[in-house]
């Protein structure tokens, strides 16, 4: 039997299938911002504008092993009325096992990023230099799929908590103004 919720959700992935029908999507990068904490890594980001849609070229270089206590955030702003407004949102401790499943989103760009380097979100992360190379997100990617045509900011901010510590350390944030047509 279903509940309320579940029908909402079926409705919603419907509605989603539709759209994703009608779009051929193209995405073109604006704008990158980023910074990083030396403590932990240097990282350069590059975006080349080609025909079709941009791609991103990055370059890090980690200084330690990291292989607890790491949190990401990625949230996904959407323009409305002149102001971007965070849709939809995940966090993740990267290293912990627990909540393996829960989150789809982390798993899918892991599996994306593969395809162009070794700069990923899986934990562990050891010291060394990583790269990606003209990465793109392909059109009929469910991701892309679901986002309709508009201006986007996907927001990257990723943190570390050294063990027994109370805090969080910055390591990185990086955010990616895009336009969808
Ligand atoms: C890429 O194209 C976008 C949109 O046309 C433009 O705003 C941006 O400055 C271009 N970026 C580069 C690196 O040429
Ligand atoms: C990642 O790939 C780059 C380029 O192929 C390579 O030089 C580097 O050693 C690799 N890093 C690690 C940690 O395997
Ligand atoms: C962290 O706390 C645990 C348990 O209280 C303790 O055994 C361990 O030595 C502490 N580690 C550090 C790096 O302080």
């Amino acid at each position: 039997m279903l509940n309320g919720t579940q029908t909402w959700s079926r409705t919603g992935a419907i509605v989603l299938i539709v759209f994703a029908c009608m779009i051929s999507a193209k995405i073109m990068i604006t704008k990158v911002d980023y910074v990083s904490n030396a403590d932990y890594l240097t990282m350069k980001v590059q975006v080349h504008n080609e025909t079709e849609g941009s791609t991103v070229d990055v370059d890090g270089n980690l200084y330690m092993d990291v292989s607890q206590g790491v949190f990401v955030n990625i949230d996904l702003d959407s323009k409305m009325d002149g102001q971007y407004m965070t849709m939809i949102g995940t966090s993740k401790e990267l290293c912990s096992t627990d909540d393996v499943g829960m989150d789809p989103v982390v798993p899918l760009l892991n599996e994306e990023l593969e395809k162009f380097g070794n700069l990923t979100f899986n934990c562990p992360f050891q010291k060394g230099y990583y790269r990606i190379r003209r990465f793109r997100m392909s059109d009929d990617h469910m991701l892309v799929k679901m986002v309709p045509p508009g201006q986007y900011i996907v927001k990257m901010d990723l943190q570390h908590q050294q063990p027994n510590a109370t805090d969080k350390n910055p390591v990185f944030k990086l955010s990616f103004y895009f336009e969808i047509s």
